[in-house]
């Protein structure tokens, strides 16, 4: 894991330093704890000469007044702070530690007038300024050139009203950070070093954390039936693999709930092969597994009150002379047979014989999967929103609602028969794709024939989980979308 600045809570009390970070509203005003720092003129000839005006997420950094023992002075915007809602904090905490690169040691006070900055809306500020100094840099032998930013030595005091619950808050969302960074980190490796066996190995890391982990060998997943899984496996000399996490941290008796993550760690199409710039961001084609993994480690991290099971399906979709054609036949692990008419459409292959393991093993009170599953869900939605599909409103209005609170905006899509039929074939029980249109629907509904009776929901991340355009915490290819998201979801609605 990429090291981190380091982050503490402090009573509000006149500060030292190299640099303070203050917040200030649309109206050009700030709390009083900070008016110590900066009197009311100078911040108005600030405002007055730059183009700094208070708006939310902005930022400018100035020389400190002369008698305060400070070298640097931050401003960062919040808006209209009644109007601060879902991940305005994360995008406050991320745009202060923009302009802090290089600075050893950092105070922040984090007042606003008028109003009251709750423990949550700090420990959000701290993740956001966590989630921000993040960047997949193991690979560059020249350090802090062009630009590379460096925050992991620095020391930050954030000052609050009421520190102990601050540091309490805090607690949780450093594990939410870690699991975020995690999802990162694994989306963000490339391919030839992060195939299904070394993935694997990763998650077993999570024993530590009291992560119960069982890694299914394709011997194992053959005598279980998983023959659609390993279909898309067996043009690659890297061997599959099929994790199964679980966190007990509920009651013993409590049904789990049950997340399952598409992890095919390179997608080159197969014999239906890619095309060349199909073929760039296709280390990536994890994401949903790496979600599913970072998940489990802020879960067990945080101890949550739950009992949870993460299964994913690890494969590299290869072409040697083992590869699966088109035209091919497999049984899966339900019974059904799929003719795979197009190799590329491979994730739904593997997550059908997951989906299905997790359903008959563990009962669980439902199911949420995560793919980078379609082309078609980015046509669709842009690169703003993840697909949801699901067969249960409740659990869809669960998700739309957690969405809303961390951000990770989701679209709900609909199923119906009139798609489903377009996946019957002559030759078996279905074929792996269905037609031109509406191909993230088609792909749902494929998935959909694997879940049973069982409340389930699908999120389509092809277009969130990467290559997603940046934002104030997020300055990385690899966003580690749904973590934050199924966090929220877990801990709202499903701990006892
Ligand atoms: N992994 C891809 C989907 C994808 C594409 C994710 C681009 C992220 C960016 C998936 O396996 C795939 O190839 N899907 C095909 C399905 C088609 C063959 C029915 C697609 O979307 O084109
Ligand atoms: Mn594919
Ligand atoms: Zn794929």
């Amino acid at each position: 894991m990429s090291k981190r600045p380091s982050i503490s809570f402090a009573k509000h009390a006149p500060v030292e330093g190299n640099t303070a970070v203050l917040l200030v509203n649309a109206e050009g005003k700030i709390a009083a704890a900070a008016e110590s720092i900066i009197g009311a003129a100078t911040l108005s000839r600030i405002i007055n000469v730059s183009d700094f005006k208070g708006k939310l997420a902005s930022g400018i950094s100035t020389i400190a007044p002369a008698d305060v023992q400070l070298d640097r002075l931050v401003l960062i915007g919040a808006g209209d702070p009644d109007k601060l809602k879902a991940d305005d904090w994360l995008k406050l905490g991320g745009a202060a530690l923009s302009k802090v690169a290089g600075v050893k040691n950092i105070s922040v006070i984090l007042a606003l007038p008028d109003m009251e900055v709750t423990a949550e809306s700090a420990a959000e500020f701290a993740l956001g300024m966590l989630l921000r100094s993040y960047s997949f840099n193991k690979y560059k032998t020249k350090k802090n050139k062009d630009g590379e930013k460096d925050y992991h030595s620095a020391r930050i005091t954030i000052h609050v009203a009421d520190p102990q619950a601050a540091k309490k808050a805090f607690a949780q969302t450093e594990a939410v950070a870690e699991g975020v960074i995690l999802a990162r980190d694994l989306v963000n490796e490339p391919a030839n070093i992060l195939g299904p066996i070394e993935f694997a190995e990763r998650i077993e890391e999570l024993k530590k954390l009291d992560v119960k982990v069982e890694i299914l060998s394709e011997k194992d997943m053959k005598k279980l039936g998983m023959g659609s899984l390993l279909g898309v496996a067996q043009g690659s000399s890297r061997p599959a693999r099929l994790a199964v996490m679980q966190w007990n941290g509920g009651k013993g008796k409590d049904q789990p709930v049950a997340f399952v993550g598409k992890g095919v760690t390179f997608d080159s199409g197969g014999l239906s092969i890619k095309t060349a710039g199909g073929m760039e961001e296709m280390k990536g084609d994890m994401g949903g597994a790496a979600a599913v993994t970072g998940l489990m480690h802020t879960l067990a991290t945080r101890k949550a009150k739950v009992n949870v099971v993460g299964i994913v399906g690890i494969v590299e979709n290869m072409i040697n002379g083992e590869a699966q054609r088109p035209g091919d036949i497999v049984t899966s692990m339900s019974g059904q047979t799929i003719e795979v008419l197009n190799t590329d459409a491979e994730g739904r292959l593997v997550l059908a014989d997951a989906l299905y393991y997790c359903n008959d093993r563990f009962n669980p009170k439902f199911v949420i999967n995560l793919a980078t599953l379609t082309g078609a869900i980015m046509i669709a939605l842009g690169l703003h929103y993840a697909g949801l599909f699901s067969n249960d409103d409740a659990l869809a209005d669960q998700l739309l609602e957690a969405g809303q609170g961390t951000g990770e905006k989701l679209w709900r899509m609909p199923l119906g028969p009139e798609y489903d039929k377009l996946l019957d074939t002559k030759n078996a029980d279905m074929k792996n794709i269905g037609g031109r249109y509406g191909g993230a629907i088609i792909a749902a509904q494929f998935l959909k024939r694997f879940v049973g009776d069982t409340p389930w929901a699908h999120l389509d991340i092809a277009a969130t989980a990467m290559g997603a355009p940046a934002n104030e915490y997020s300055q990385s290819w690899a966003s580690g979308f749904g973590v934050r998201l199924l966090d929220r979801l877990v801990r709202d609605n499903f701990e006892s």
